[in-house]
């Protein structure tokens, strides 16, 4: 892609100019834009730039192993895993309501961020994938923070309080053009194409009370789901698709015995933006084969219903 090769070229000069010879630090999500610009400001300043991947215990099924492993062995960045899922479960433990566990999460990522960050000799950048959506959207509040419905889990007021600048190579581009930049610098086109993932992660489709066992369940329940979608080919006509636990056990019968155990949703929708979605037509014997599957495969769910609310009036995640 031209017009994209030509962009890249130009953002790297940018950086070198705008960061010379300190150090930058990047939050890596796993998260496409995340991902992106640790990709292009690596490409600018090499070793410069160190990565914080956070393990908050939200995340689903193998992803902080595959993603500090793409960006450790096979691009080379330097990346420090924070585990601190300890942390997090324990702050959560006994919250059920969404808007605490959304702010526990968001004020402890900021904590633990800094806390890494300070290790780090010399920095004086900090990288964010901030796209031009993001931009117009907080400009037209006049500077502010985004209005939304839920509050959204970032890094906002980190820079001042740390005293660093903030480098924003993507602010210029919308979301496809961050997919093709992704491409030229190398991601897998695995990963560029992948679903978006909330920063609360798994928090938000545990509706209730978080307890490490139902977060168990859930991650094999949502692993036998996306290996269906992947399956029968249907991953890239989904804008979103996971599930959810829910907080209620149903009795149901295996074999010769009765089992009580949860009951969980499928999730899946089309969107173009995420401000608006419709649920996706799964054929029945999709749906069935699927329930089947995971009613066998994951222990400790017994019952599979599939959501089929639109946004609005429904929104994509469950909390
Ligand atoms: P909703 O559930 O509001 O989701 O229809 C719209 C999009 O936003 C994502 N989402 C979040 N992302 N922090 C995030 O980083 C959050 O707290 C959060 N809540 C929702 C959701 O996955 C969907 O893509």
């Amino acid at each position: 892609d031209w017009t994209m090769n030509a962009y890249r070229e130009e953002a790297i000069e940018k950086i070198r100019a705008t960061v010379g010879d300190s150090h930058v630090i990047c939050g890596l999500s796993g998260g496409v834009d995340s991902s992106v610009a640790a990709a292009l400001i690596h490409e600018a300043v090499g070793d410069q730039l160190t990565c914080v991947f956070v393990d908050h215990g939200l995340l689903r099924k193998n992803e902080a192993e595959e993603v500090v492993t793409m960006f450790r062995d096979n691009m080379n960045l330097k990346v420090i895993y924070a585990d601190e899922r300890e942390l997090f479960l324990g702050e959560l433990e006994g919250q059920s309501d969404p808007e605490t566990k959304r702010k526990i999460i968001g004020r402890l990522f900021i904590d633990v961020f800094q806390k890494y960050a300070n290790q780090i000799d010399d920095a004086k950048f900090l990288a964010q994938g901030t796209l031009y959506p993001d931009v117009i959207e907080s400009v037209s509040f006049s500077g502010g923070p985004s209005v939304t419905i839920k509050s959204h889990h970032n890094v906002g007021g980190l820079p001042e309080k740390m005293g660093l600048k903030l480098v924003e190579p993507l602010r210029e581009l919308f979301k496809d053009e961050v997919r093709v930049l992704g491409r030229e610098l190398g991601l897998p086109p695995s990963f560029i194409g992948r679903h978006p993932f909330p920063g609360p992660g798994l928090a938000i489709r545990c509706p209730g009370e978080i307890t490490r066992a139902k977060l168990d369940i859930l991650r094999e329940a949502d692993a036998v789901y996306i290996d269906q979608i992947r399956k029968h080919g249907l991953y890239d006509d989904i804008w979103q698709a996971f599930v959810a636990i829910l907080p209620v056990r149903t009795v149901g019968v295996m074999g010769d015995g009765r089992t009580y155990d949860f009951a969980c949703a499928l999730r899946a929708v089309t969107s173009v933006d995420g401000m608006t979605a419709d649920y996706y037509p799964f054929s029945h014997e999709f749906l069935g084969e699927t329930a089947t599957r995971i009613i066998n495969e994951v222990p400790g769910i017994n019952r599979v219903t599939y959501d089929i609310t639109s946004k609005p009036p429904g929104t994509i995640e469950w909390e």
